[in-house]
């Protein structure tokens, strides 16, 4: 049986560089989000208005975000740019940088300055098909970078272009009282509490919502024996505040085949539909390929990647990045699912970024597809 279409969300730019030590210039964030946009791929984590003393490196996802707004990147398919807010003032800082708290307009010629944003969000509501509403963006501010011709920015055969962007924002939890403390300095009820707020007036400017429930799979405090119906409990509880969607994550990569199996069953058990939940594999002992078939297998079809491996998470010390968006779409693909995404481009970029960040490409596939 035919696996059909499966929806990587691109999260390189987000959990792959949060965890860098040495400071990303934000023109090398704005060109990998750019190249990552021309993969085909329809959704990129791009930011997180996180504070800054707690994660440095995602200090400038104002710029980034405004950047994306004013400068659409070239793409095949519409994208929608997702962006973490821990808290209301993680999504005000995200409204404000994007022109929804009627921020004045002001004007800006080139991709040198910080562009205009739009004056309002998305147009319309999101469905449970991944599909979003346009971003209304200036005409005249459709390019993001000087190499950007009017060929890399076609509009599409369904007459859709990068003008028909959006942003979402994505929310964070976790199923542990000592992640969820080291995480976001407060208990789990506590961080319920304050995802109510983000999740209606996200709603209420027509935002999609992820929700994110850490720590799924082990606990870099608690060990590797979570509570499977915690998660699902935790689950149930973001989609029942409104969240469009649920990534469950395994933040250490302590997950293996059977543990995955077990998990899905709590959550299928607790009434929560395949369709509402992606997974988020990190691959510190190597096994988020296997259980992304696991997923697979049992319906799920929206996974969480990162381009060449990249990343790890500040509070979950030694967890390595997420699996490599190349041999996420080599499994896939070998197994019939289509995911529209280009896997060579794919593989020069995770080839690109990690020479730009000093480091070893972490995807199997990409270095078997260079080498080639
Ligand atoms: P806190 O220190 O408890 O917050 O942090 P506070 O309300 O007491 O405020 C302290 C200071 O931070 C104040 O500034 C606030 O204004 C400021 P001061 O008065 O000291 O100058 N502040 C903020 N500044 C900017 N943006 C904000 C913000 N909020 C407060 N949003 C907080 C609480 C949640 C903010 C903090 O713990 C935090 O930022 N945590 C985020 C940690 C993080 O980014 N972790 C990594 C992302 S999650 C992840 O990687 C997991 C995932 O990949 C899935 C998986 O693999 O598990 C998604
Ligand atoms: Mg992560």
């Amino acid at each position: 049986r035919s696996a059909g279409e499966v929806r990587i969300v691109e999260v390189g730019p987000r959990d792959g560089l949060q965890n860098e030590s040495s400071t990303i210039p934000l023109q090398t964030k704005i060109e990998l989000i750019r190249r990552l946009a021309q993969t085909g791929v329809r959704n990129i984590e791009a930011g997180s208005f996180v504070a800054p003393k707690w994660v440095p490196q995602m200090a400038n996802s104002s710029e980034v975000l405004n950047y994306l707004l004013g400068y659409p990147p070239a793409a095949p398919a519409p994208i929608a740019f997702n962006f973490l807010v821990p808290n209301l003032k993680g999504l005000q800082n995200f409204l404000k940088a994007s022109g929804t708290d009627n921020a004045p307009i002001t004007s800006s010629e080139g991709p040198n300055q910080t562009p205009t944003p739009p004056s309002s969000l998305n147009s319309s509501k999101s469905g449970d098909t991944g599909e979003q509403g346009p971003i209304t963006s200036r005409k005249d501010k459709t390019k993001m970078s000087s190499d950007t011709s009017s060929k890399d920015n076609p509009t599409q055969p369904d007459g859709s272009s990068a003008s028909s962007n959006s942003i979402e924002v994505s929310l964070f939890t976790a199923a542990t009282e000592t992640f969820s403390k080291a995480n976001t300095n407060c208990t789990i009820a506590e961080s319920l509490e304050r995802c109510k707020p983000i999740v209606s007036l996200a709603k209420s400017q027509n935002i999609r919502v992820r929700g994110y429930v850490s720590v799924a799979l082990g606990c870099p405090y608690e060990g590797p024996d979570v509570s499977p119906a915690k998660v699902a409990e935790m689950t149930a509880t973001l989609l029942e505040m409104g969240a469009d969607e649920v990534s469950v994550a395994d933040t250490t990569g302590m997950g293996t085949a059977p543990k995955t199996q077990e998990l899905l069953k709590a959550l299928f058990g607790a009434g929560i539909a395949a369709k509402d939940l992606a997974l988020h594999f990190h691959d510190t002992y190597g096994q988020a390929l296997v259980n992304a078939v696991v997923g697979l297998e049992q319906g799920i079809r929206t996974f969480d990647s990162s381009v060449g491996g990249l990343g790890g998470c500040p509070y979950s010390k030694g967890a390595t990045g997420n699996v490599a968006t190349e041999d996420l779409l080599h499994c896939l693909h070998s197994l019939g699912a289509t995911t529209g995404v280009d896997i060579e481009k794919m593989a020069e970029i995770g080839n690109w970024i990690s020479k730009e960040l000093g480091r070893p490409n972490d995807s199997r596939v990409g270095k078997a597809i260079l080498a080639r």
